[in-house]
């Protein structure tokens, strides 16, 4: 399959991606958040669970690893990326090494990973991954974020994203402008337009064949300490606007990170984006929490009842599955813990 090819199935109606991808670190976190101690047997069974679902086939188009995990087998002994390809989803690969301190700001990050990169993308290549996602963030304060972090990141975001393409796999570009803060959404508006816009550029001058990359961007939203909630239409239609002034016609979709939204809200705004699509690029999700959440808790009470944990799991997918073809109801929510 080419690089064009395998961006349109990630960003195909009714299907979304599953970010499985949490560090070491970032997976201690959520698991201690449920009281389950964070081992490599704990993650794997956790991981492996959701991706034996019944909507691995129906609502999941690919699956973003870890390192760790494309690594891994499973307890039926079969290779983490195989069992996802066997479930007709596509095996793909967080590369970058995290957000550092960026010298010389006040207080923003730098995301790294650039160095031995090519010769790391050879044997993801190898191990059956066919995407890959770098994930730079961006803070919002009275002067952040800065010139030098906008052009810094997006600066490493297009190496990557070349790198990932010469490796014959489709880049993911995530461009992450932090839910954090009392903004306004329109502040998150403009800062994203900017972030976007520099992006965009930066893929320009290294030769980025947009026809090949998926962009994960944030929705546009207030922050979350600002004092009033934004309603669902206001949220779609400056995230729908937001993106059709910054993002070139080339680019076959977007898939949203959730970043912090409940499941919920998560799944209804993006709903109500495809709802008022007006354009020809596809709107999905690639969401960690908002798509692991309940089922996480979940696990937590029975980690034996794997039953349960997969019913829960497979109602979230489902739910944003219908959201990526504007059908989800509300209703259908009833019954399930958020
Ligand atoms: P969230 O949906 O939890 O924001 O995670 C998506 C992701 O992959 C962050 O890099």
């Amino acid at each position: 399959m080419t690089i064009e090819e395998i961006a349109k199935l990630m960003v195909t109606k009714g299907k979304g991606i599953l970010a499985a991808d949490e560090s070491t670190g970032t997976m201690g976190k959520r698991l201690k958040s449920v009281n389950i101690e964070s081992n490599e047997k704990n993650r794997l069974h956790f991981r492996e669970t959701l991706f034996t679902s019944d909507s691995m086939k129906t609502s999941i188009s690919g699956v973003i690893l870890y390192d760790e995990t494309i690594r891994q087998t499973s307890s039926k002994g079969v290779l983490i990326p195989e069992l996802i390809k066997k479930s007709g989803s596509i095996p793909g690969i967080k590369v970058d090494k995290g957000a550092k301190l960026l010298a010389g700001s006040d207080d923003e990050k730098i995301t790294e990973g650039l160095d031995g990169l090519r010769e790391r993308m050879e044997e993801y290549y190898k191990l059956g991954a066919r995407f890959a996602k770098w994930r730079a963030v961006y803070s919002i304060a009275s002067k952040n974020p800065s010139e030098q972090c906008i052009k810094a990141n997006a600066h490493a975001l297009a190496r990557y994203a070349a790198i990932v393409q010469e490796a014959k796999m489709v880049p993911i570009v995530e461009p992450e402008v932090l839910m954090d803060g009392g903004h306004t959404i329109d502040r998150c508006y403009e800062v994203t337009s900017k972030v976007l816009i520099e992006c965009f550029n930066e893929l320009k001058i290294n030769n980025v064949n947009l026809k090949g990359i998926v962009l994960k961007p944030n929705m546009i939203l207030p922050g979350a300490n600002y004092k009033q909630k934004a309603s669902t239409e206001e949220i779609a239609s400056k995230t729908l606007d937001c993106l059709k002034k910054t993002m070139p016609k080339d680019v076959p979709g977007v898939a949203f990170l959730s970043g912090g939204q409940s499941e919920i809200e998560a799944t209804k705004n993006l709903n109500e984006i495809n709802k008022i699509n007006d354009t020809n690029f596809n709107f999905t999700f690639s969401y960690g929490r908002a798509l692991q959440q309940s089922a996480l808790k979940t696990w937590a009470k029975s980690m034996k009842d794997l039953k349960s944990i997969q019913k829960v799991f497979d109602h979230r997918a489902k739910m944003n599955g219908a959201s990526t073809e504007a059908k989800w109801e509300e209703k259908n929510e009833q019954n399930f813990a958020a």
